[in-house]
């Protein structure tokens, strides 16, 4: 089994941003226990982070037939991006969906999320821990 685990933009700077809501670990401790939730699981998997939605949507279609599955936390992208719900679609891999934070208990315009319409599960509020969640969710998935 191989998975794929995206990050969106502003992802790579935890730790300085917003530490009240993302918490003060940076982006590498969070590597780390994606790294390590994976190892415990035996699962085979890559990390991938980016700014940019065009990156993220093409390392999703090259995803196909590559991975079995995905985790991604599409950060702002959660709220706008179509593109990337459509790259979900069109490659149909299986996606749980995390975020840090809980994003139905703060800004209006970030309850509402694309993703989660091509989303077997979606994640929020645990902060790090989701992440081994997520992995868990997904792996019990593909493992049925
Ligand atoms: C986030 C929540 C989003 O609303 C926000 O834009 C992020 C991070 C989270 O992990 O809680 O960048 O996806």
């Amino acid at each position: 089994m191989k998975i794929l685990i995206i990050n969106g933009p502003n992802l790579n700077l935890l730790g300085l941003r917003e530490p009240e809501i993302y918490g003060s670990r940076n982006y590498s401790a969070l590597c780390s226990l994606i790294e390590k939730s994976c190892e415990e699981l035996g699962v085979e998997y890559e990390i991938y982070q980016s700014n940019h939605e065009g990156a993220i949507v093409d390392k999703i279609q090259n995803a196909y037939s590559t991975f079995d599955g995905i985790v991604i936390n599409p950060a702002a992208y959660t709220h706008t991006s179509i593109a990337i719900l459509d790259a979900l679609k069109a490659v149909s891999i299986p996606t749980v969906e995390v975020h840090i934070s809980d994003i139905n208990s703060r800004d209006e315009f970030r309850k509402f999320s694309y993703v989660s319409l091509a989303a077997i599960k979606t994640v929020m509020g645990l902060g790090f821990d989701g992440y081994r969640v997520a992995i868990n969710e997904l792996y019990n998935y593909l493992s049925k």
